[in-house]
């Protein structure tokens, strides 16, 4: 009883878990081969059934695609490959009586170069848009204002012969970045989100968080000696810089003060969220994005497990890293995939991608499945002529391609997987085992991975200890084993995880009586002796303590 006023009282993003949709990916409803809005709201059953309470969508804006939505031409209408402003007000409705939320992606720090602000601010230095972006001078011997590094390679800063200035792209040169230092840029931006928000969005991720505040000097970066290095991603010319002047600068956190101000004015019965992609792995500085006073980001995304190699001694030192540094209320969070990256069966396995979903969705803080990764969809082999990742095209096979990671979603057996009609082209292909690896089959099946994500969602949701409780890890465990426990009030959960393929040994807590309540193989609920636990190769198990 006791449990259940605390999880009613925690708001709706602490309680819950968040399904990103890649929204041309998801599911076509009009046979062009793409995804959209009116196919999204078919498969609200499926996300209700599913057991998550929100969902992310990557950009649905008009944009000529350069970035697949992330350059946005228009940010108060929907793109027409996706449906138009009254589906956009169908999903809401329909979704919210799905009790689902609806989160909108919110791209802050550039635009499309065809955005009409653009446009307008290239025609001439004197125009009032012309600081809307980011112009600077050439250097002697017109070279680029500074040494700045393109997000994707080669210097930020595109030479705009007819004004003879250059201006910053932190990403593609099609993609300017604009002045947040500018009060009508700003203002003009906060005016977007309560245009979303007025239409009953439930909140924002917001894009490339931390680019939108630079050295206003527009000082050098730093050369770095000792780039980080991630399991996932070769290294990167990006790398070679200490991004300390092109992001992350002073008055940034004003900024997200204020942005906070225009959320929190919708009022505290349902609040409006603010999720930040911060691409920071310094966790004292990443924390400061939660604000002084838990008055900036609700969430800022956590990328930790994304980059650490998948071994239990590597995830427990950086969960306990995590967790050592949130202060009371800054509010924790986990991905394991995403549209960035290659998807996690491919990373890690189909059979420790069990092993994942039980570790994300056990954790203290809020998850989010990326879609298609409760059914263990892998990357697939794009061939030269679907690439539409322009990361892929600027530097060709060198491993940044993201497609492989956003291809369509594999709902049953049939031609196109039931993702478009059956003769409409993909926009990228599909996988070639969707046959075996789709909704509908794994719905049918048991022990499948759908089936064991859909048990770990409702079982979250039906134990407040899992979403709300404290969380420690245990130590004394074989080197493979990662084993912690969540606790609220007297309910105390073990969960147990083998990162290995053989089996393993644990003596943990010995005088404690013990119940397995779920397995990664969905195969046993039983009683337990903790002195003596075996977990099989590949196995993770939520053990409750009496
Ligand atoms: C974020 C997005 C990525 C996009 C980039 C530029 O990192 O996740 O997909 O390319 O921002 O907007």
């Amino acid at each position: 009883m006791e449990q259940n006023v605390q999880l009613d009282q925690a708001p709706w993003w602490q309680r819950g878990a968040l399904y990103q949709i890649y929204p041309c990916s998801f599911k076509d409803s009009n046979a062009d081969g793409t995804g959209d809005l009116q196919g999204i709201i078919s498969t609200l059953d499926y996300l209700t059934w599913l057991g998550i309470d929100a969902v992310w969508m990557s950009p649905i804006h008009p944009s000529p695609m350069v970035d697949l939505g992330y350059d946005v031409s228009n940010y108060v209408d929907i793109n027409p490959l996706f449906g138009d402003l009254a589906t956009f007000d169908l999903l809401i409705a329909q979704a919210h009586q799905h009790g689902l939320k609806i989160i909108i992606d919110y791209v802050p720090n550039h635009t499309s170069d065809q955005h009409p602000w653009f446009l307008e601010s290239r025609t001439s230095r004197q125009n009032p848009k012309r600081d809307w972006y980011i112009w600077a001078d050439a250097k002697p011997g017109g070279l680029p204002p500074n040494n700045w590094i393109a997000r994707w390679g080669g210097s930020a800063w595109e030479w705009d012969k007819a004004t003879g200035q250059y201006y910053l792209h932190s990403f593609d040169k099609a993609m300017p970045d604009l002045n947040w230092r500018n009060p009508a840029t700003k203002e003009a931006m906060f005016d977007i989100i309560r245009f979303w928000l007025d239409r009953g969005a439930d909140g924002l991720r917001i894009d490339s968080a931390q680019y939108i505040m630079k050295d206003p000097q527009l000082r050098d970066n730093p050369p770095n000696p000792e780039p980080l290095s991630f399991p996932y991603k070769p290294p990167e010319e990006y790398d070679s810089q200490q991004h300390i002047n092109d992001r992350n600068g002073p008055g940034i956190h004003e900024i997200y003060r204020e942005l906070r101000q225009v959320l929190d004015s919708y009022g505290t019965q349902s609040p409006r969220v603010a999720i930040g992609e911060l691409h920071i792995y310094d966790w004292p500085e990443w924390a400061l994005y939660y604000g002084m006073r838990l008055n900036e980001l609700q969430m800022p995304i956590n990328f930790g497990l994304l980059s650490v190699p998948w071994q239990a001694i590597a995830m427990r030192h950086l969960v306990n890293a995590v967790e050592a540094t949130l202060q009371p209320g800054e509010w924790s969070n986990y991905v394991l995939g995403n549209h960035d990256i290659s998807r996690i069966t491919t990373r890690i396995g189909q059979q420790q991608a069990r092993v994942a979903m039980m570790l994300l969705l056990t954790l203290r803080g809020t998850p989010t499945v990326y879609y298609g990764d409760e059914i263990g969809m892998h990357d697939v082999e794009i061939p030269p002529d679907y690439v539409h990742d322009t990361w892929e095209m600027n530097s060709p096979k060198a491993g940044f391609g993201r497609d492989p990671e956003r291809t369509p979603m594999q709902w049953d057996d049939s031609p196109n997987a039931g993702f478009c009609a059956p003769t409409a082209p993909t926009w990228l292909p599909l996988a070639s085992d969707y046959q075996k690896i789709n909704v509908a089959a794994q719905s049918k099946e048991h022990s499948s991975l759908l089936s064991l994500t859909q048990a770990l969602l409702h079982l979250r949701r039906a134990t407040p200890a899992l979403a709300l409780g404290s969380y420690a890890s245990i130590e004394s465990t074989p080197a493979d084993c990662y084993v912690f426990m969540r606790q609220l009030g007297n309910k105390r959960l073990l969960i147990a995880l083998n990162f290995s393929s053989d089996e393993q040994h644990l003596r943990l807590l010995a005088t404690e009586t013990a119940r397995i309540l779920i397995s990664t193989f969905l195969d046993r609920e039983e009683p337990v002796d903790l002195a003596s636990l075996h977990l099989r190769a590949n196995e993770g198990c939520i053990i409750e303590l009496h």
